[in-house]
């Protein structure tokens, strides 16, 4: 049984149970997920949480210690599939060398040209990056003269020069200004849309992730600790959970007030009933249940509700929550 998704279509880059140990440092317990065709899968996790080294095990530039994975139907731990599976993936890995005395151009060619593509193809592919990264114009200045973020941009088009299936991203966005983190997080998504690219794209950016991932998987000291989508890792801890209602009344708010005191009186899961201008808010256990009731409460003595509105658990709360609690199990 896969470790999690349902589809009968196989994986395009799959992880079981991957582990691997560098002298006596642990990197990765126990590491699982399965990514489908046209999929951005995120890692999300803190320093040290085992995922660069994840990405790093899936393109074969180390070998795990335990587990196995697959990338395009090859098996990573074959140690024969690792030139094939690298052929066919790009990957931008933490500070990549780059060739110092080369100029952007020049360096795109060479590795547009270990892929085997040809010289107009590489010179195309180049200039559409170079263009497209806003350092066209800087294409034969000597990459040792670039600032971080031109490097970076550098490895992004390094990465993706030979237009292929699977892409590892590991922290495109680090160092990039916002204008700059946009054009490649709206490339990644171009990518998935019109040529159902996969990725698997390590972030620390959360609102990135929310943006631009299918599904996330929370790492913790090299363990999946929850896997899903936004909305269902934000479902996952609102259950049971206080949110926070505001109910925007039209007038008479503080007799409003009131009458969801008196609600709350015989409801113990409404609580801390305030009111501020027109608007009371309270916190509820059970909005799906309680807020409805309150509707009609408010109604039935008069009230006009203009809006009731939910808090919305963010991202970040959700993760913060969740490494809290796997920090708390070990
Ligand atoms: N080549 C290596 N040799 C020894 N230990 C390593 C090596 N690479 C990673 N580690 C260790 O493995 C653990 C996981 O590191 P990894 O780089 O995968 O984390 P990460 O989640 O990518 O963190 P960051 O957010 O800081 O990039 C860390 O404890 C790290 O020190
Ligand atoms: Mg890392």
């Amino acid at each position: 049984m896969p470790p999690n998704g349902s589809s009968n279509q196989a994986p395009v880059i799959a992880a079981y149970n991957l582990a691997k140990t560098f002298g006596n440092t642990v990197a990765l317990r126990d590491v699982s997920f399965e990514v489908r065709a046209g999929e951005i899968f995120g890692l999300l996790g803190p320093n040290g949480a085992g995922k660069t080294t994840t990405v790093r095990l899936l393109a074969c530039l180390y070998e795990p210690t335990g587990g196995s994975g697959r990338v395009l139907g090859l098996d990573i731990t074959d140690a024969g599939n690792a030139e094939r599976i690298r052929e066919r993936i790009g990957l931008l890995t933490e500070s990549p060398g780059l060739y110092d005395r080369l100029n952007a151009l020049e360096y795109l060619d060479f590795f547009g040209d270990l892929y085997g593509m040809a010289a107009a193809d590489r010179r195309a592919s180049a200039e559409r990056l170079l263009k497209m990264l806003g350092i066209w114009e800087r294409r034969t200045d000597r990459l040792a003269r670039y600032s971080k973020g031109m490097k970076q941009k550098i490895a992004v088009a390094r990465t993706l020069i030979h237009d292929p299936q699977v892409i590892f991203l590991d922290e495109p966005t680090s160092g990039l200004d916002p204008e700059s983190a946009k054009v490649v997080r709206d490339y990644v998504l171009e990518l998935k849309a019109d040529k159902q690219r996969t990725f698997v794209l390590c972030t620390h950016n959360l609102a990135e992730a929310e943006r631009l991932c299918d599904r996330i998987a929370l790492i913790n000291q090299g363990r999946v600790v929850a896997l899903g989508t936004a909305d269902e890792l934000r479902a996952r801890l609102a259950g049971g959970k206080e949110r926070l209602c505001k109910l925007h009344v039209r007038e008479r708010a503080a007799e409003m007030a009131e009458v969801v005191r008196r609600f709350a009186a015989v409801h113990p899961e409404v609580t801390g009933v305030e009111q501020a201008g027109d608007v009371i808010t309270y916190s509820t256990t059970d909005a799906q249940k309680l807020n409805p009731l309150i509707i009609q409460t408010v109604v039935a003595a008069g009230g006009q509700i203009v809006a009731l509105n939910q808090d919305e658990q963010s991202l970040e709360n959700v993760y913060l929550e969740l490494m809290h609690d796997s920090r708390e199990a070990d």
